[in-house]
């Protein structure tokens, strides 16, 4: 079989020929011992601008095989993910003008409508299991707050391949539940994510399990670069800000890689990376805010706090010991972008918000990163002619507790006098002025 891929060290330079060799050292460059590595692809640049600009019928993130790091299609385990809308919400662009006198175009990404598991992880599952298969990888091993959990316990279940998922202990239960739903190994560590991912650890280098390397694993930036190619796909351009809710941060090192690929063949840059973490647990923001109070001294990258056992209400958000930091930090710097904190106790109303708008539900980390656009706005992080991209990654599946905080247009009664009226103007109005005040 021809070359396809191959991988090249990001610190020394050093090759990788295939996932094979990756795997037999540990997943580390031979060389040098780093674990952070840029997958390039044998097929020409002009090849990607076809699939992108001449695509039809593209029913899943496969479309884009000859750019995915997977030799046999017949490896391929599939639930039709990575096809995700991308539209425009009006209500979006119209507060903007009215409120902030900024003329923006806000697109949003949402992934909730394929046959996965509905969030964006699905695609880094649909890959994972893939390549695995193809690699005879037997057990496997993940440490996830959340999505990734089910995402993978999905695809590699698909795939006939045994999953141990490491669980911090405030793991919401519905995710717990689906992944040993599937018959995957459900491990809920006593303690944070930082001490799930610190078991795992143990537990895989003793009983020699493959285990993911985390937010820098090929198998998970190889997937979510996808995004920047379905963007100029949907829409023909690429926008100038991109915002989402930021956890490890494998989107925006994901949506960097793909910019490289793609101005290959064209004019692209990279958007400026608003990333939004929820105020109980922003240790990121915490750091670049202490970064750019100080001018940015030398070794800043390496200055963030370690937050242990934090309190967000937002699980899949809840990395309080951001180990990537000093890539996001240096990603963000480099796009003039910002990490900023939204309120999470104003989480329910931007769900309010956007169920009366648009009818559709969002998750809680979703609504972390559309709160951060509003946060942006009255920043004043956006400009005139800024094209925004908001990546919802989840709907409200699996975050039962959050879709009972959705409710407030209620009244509890005993007869049919204490009904009291109302009207959806007044509900809206009520809404707006509890995000933007
Ligand atoms: C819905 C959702 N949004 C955002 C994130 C953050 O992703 P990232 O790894 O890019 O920080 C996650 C996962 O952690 C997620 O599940
Ligand atoms: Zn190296």
């Amino acid at each position: 079989m021809a070359k396809k891929y191959y991988f090249v060290c990001k610190s020394c330079g050093h090759r990788i020929e295939s996932f094979k060799e990756w795997f037999n050292h540990g997943q580390k460059c031979p060389e040098c011992g780093k674990n952070f590595v840029d997958t390039k692809y044998t097929a020409s640049p002009e090849k990607l601008k076809d699939l992108i600009f001449n695509a039809k019928d593209v029913k899943n993130l496969w479309h884009y095989f000859d750019f995915l790091p997977l030799d046999d299609a017949k490896n391929i385990v599939s639930a039709g993910e990575g096809v995700s809308p991308v539209s425009r919400w009006d209500f979006l662009e119209e507060v903007a003008k009215k409120e902030f006198g900024k003329t923006l175009k806000v697109y949003v990404m949402r992934h909730n409508f394929n046959d996965g598991t509905r969030t964006f992880k699905d695609i880094a599952g649909t890959l994972a299991a893939s390549v695995l298969k193809e690699n005879g990888v037997t057990d496997y091993a993940v440490a996830s707050t959340g999505n990734t959990a089910n995402a993978f316990s999905h695809y590699l279940a698909k795939a006939g391949i045994n999953l141990y998922v490491f669980m911090p202990q405030d793991a919401v239960k519905e995710n717990i539940a689906s992944v040993s739903a599937y018959g995957q190994k459900a491990v809920i560590c006593k303690g944070d994510y930082a001490f799930a991912k610190k078991i795992a650890g143990e537990f895989t280098a003793k009983n020699n399990i493959l285990m993911t390397i985390g937010n820098t694993d090929p198998l998970r930036v190889e997937s979510k670069k996808t995004w920047v190619y379905e963007w100029l796909r949907l829409t023909g351009e690429l926008p100038t800000v991109y915002i989402q809710a930021l956890s490890g941060g494998t989107g925006p090192i994901a949506v960097e890689k793909a910019i490289h690929e793609v101005s290959q063949f064209g004019d692209y840059k990279c958007p400026r990376f608003i990333s939004v973490q929820p105020s109980l647990c922003d240790p990121m923001t915490q750091a670049w805010e202490k970064a750019k109070s100080q001018n940015f001294p030398e070794g800043w990258q390496h200055d963030f706090p370690k937050i242990q056992n934090p309190k967000t209400k937002v699980q899949t958000l809840a990395t309080g010991v951001p180990g990537t930091y000093p890539i996001i930090a240096d990603l963000t710097k480099n796009s003039g972008g910002e990490i900023i904190t939204f309120d999470e106790t104003k989480t329910a109303e931007v769900a309010r918000l956007v169920a009366f708008k648009t009818l559709e539900k969002i998750g809680p980390a979703s609504a972390i990163g559309l709160g951060g656009y509003f946060e942006s706005l009255k920043k004043g992080l956006l400009k005139d002619g800024d094209v925004v991209m908001i990546n919802l990654g989840e709907g409200l599946e699996r975050a039962s507790f959050f879709l009972s905080e959705l409710a407030y247009n209620f009244d509890t009664v005993s007869s049919a006098d204490e009904i009291k009226p109302f009207s959806r103007k007044d509900l809206e109005f009520k809404l707006w002025r509890d995000i933007l005040k």
